[in-house]
């Protein structure tokens, strides 16, 4: 059973509800952006999902469960794509908090030096998979061997379709800072793992 199945719903028709009103991300993501990400984007993913499930073999399904099985089968791109994209955001609104960023717990935070050396050189990988990830994708934070480690994804892709566990995500579509930020990914990076990221859930997922 995984850790982060609290966060995420148990049947794939429904959004999520944001954990936090959706100007508490404020200075660093707008309310504007907000509405069109989790609004627009996110309820786009549900409801593309809930389509293109009904009737089939996935329509029982739990979220992590329709990922798995339609993970790298190419006639089963547009479910697979739906239903990442789903999971990845309800991931990523979590990974995120109000007066988020600072010191993590210190569970998380003995990982992270055992890991990366300091907190510091964990948040400058962190930033660089997000702006080394060409076009649309994620960051994220992985446990791995009992370390950590970062990784990034292109498009839908998650850590889940490689076996691993997610402890944090940041998303680095473009419809995430664009608003906001225009081009300036790096901006929006830098201000969210100062401001935003929130390393209380990232301690939770833990295993
Ligand atoms: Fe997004």
């Amino acid at each position: 059973m995984m850790k982060n199945d609290k966060v995420v719903t148990p049947s794939p028709l429904v959004l999520p509800p944001l954990p936090y009103a959706d100007s508490a991300l404020e200075p660093v993501i707008s309310a504007n952006t907000i509405g069109f990400h989790y609004g627009k984007h996110h309820k786009a993913y549900v409801d593309n999902l809930t389509k293109l499930i009904a009737g089939t073999e996935f329509a029982d399904l739990t979220l992590e469960k329709i990922i798995a099985a339609t993970a790298g089968k190419p006639d089963k791109a547009a479910i697979f794509n739906n239903a990442a994209q789903t999971w990845n955001h309800t991931f990523y609104w979590h990974s995120l908090k109000p007066k988020g960023g600072g010191e993590p717990p210190a569970v998380l935070k003995q990982k992270i030096e055992a890991s990366f050396g300091t907190l510091d050189a964990c948040k400058k990988e962190l930033a660089a998979a997000a702006m080394g990830q060409f076009g649309s994708g994620w960051a994220w934070l992985v446990p791995e061997g009992g370390k950590l480690k970062v990784v990034k994804t292109g498009n839908a892709d998650s850590p889940l379709t490689s076996g691993l566990k997610p402890l944090l995500t940041i998303d680095v579509w473009e419809h995430a800072y664009y608003l906001d930020y225009q081009n300036r990914r790096a901006d929006y990076v830098n201000a969210v793992l100062e401001n935003l990221i929130n390393w209380d859930f990232a301690a939770e997922n833990i295993g």
